[in-house]
């Protein structure tokens, strides 16, 4: 029996390696994940409705932009591949699921670009032109709406966020909420049970 969850800060499992595939805005990526990460064995569906359905920058796009609970980057790699001049902050609480990403970002040649981060370790004051995420939602309602407090705020001020969220993991009460927050929240598609929100100020 192990207490390690996905969100550990530092899984005590061992980690076994194993390769992703997939394909997103017309690339194929092949990203290494291991064990005591999220969604190691394949791309997490969530996460592959949110890449399919919102609308990935174009080269042109310098960010930043933020991959909030990046895992093992499946997120900030797309991104990175997507705008080739923009800095991505990849952030998570899993020192493993940052290994990884940094391993990741260097196998695409983007490890001046991605930047693997602890929360505390992104720069006060950094605004954000989009943070992307597929939030872990399985912390709790508390924990989540405390991550999004932090974090929704430092958009830049025309920035926008992509989120995706499973139904049965509570998106619409998550919608709900950050309208009573005052953001103004899009549904911009849903499938498979997955809502991709865009949240704006
Ligand atoms: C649903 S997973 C998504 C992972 C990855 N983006 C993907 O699509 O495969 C959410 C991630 O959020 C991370 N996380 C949990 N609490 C966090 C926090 N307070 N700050 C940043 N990341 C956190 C977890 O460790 C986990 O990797």
């Amino acid at each position: 029996m192990t207490a390690d969850h996905y969100f550990s800060v530092r899984p005590e499992t061992k980690a076994r390696r194993r390769t992703v595939r997939f394909s997103a805005g017309g690339r194929e990526f092949s990203l290494v994940a291991a064990g005591g990460v999220f969604s190691a064995g394949r791309l997490d569906p969530g996460t592959a409705v949110l890449l399919r359905k919102a609308p990935l920058p174009d080269a042109a796009s310098r960010g930043p932009f933020l991959d909030l609970g990046c895992g093992y980057g499946p997120i900030a790699c797309v991104l990175a591949a997507c705008a080739p001049e923009a800095i991505v902050y990849a952030v998570d609480v899993n020192t493993r699921a940052l290994d990884l990403v940094r391993e990741n970002a260097a196998a695409l040649g983007a490890s001046g670009r991605i930047r693997t981060v602890t929360p505390d370790g992104v720069p006060d004051g950094l605004a954000f032109q989009q943070i992307w995420s597929n939030p872990p939602i399985r912390v709790g309602k508390a924990d989540l709406y405390e991550l999004l407090r932090r974090w929704l705020p430092r958009l830049a001020p025309d920035g926008e966020a992509w989120l995706v969220a499973g139904r049965h993991l509570g998106a619409d009460s998550l919608h709900g909420w950050l309208v009573e927050q005052g953001w103004q929240v899009t549904r911009e598609a849903s499938q498979k049970g997955y809502r991709v929100l865009r949240v704006r100020r």
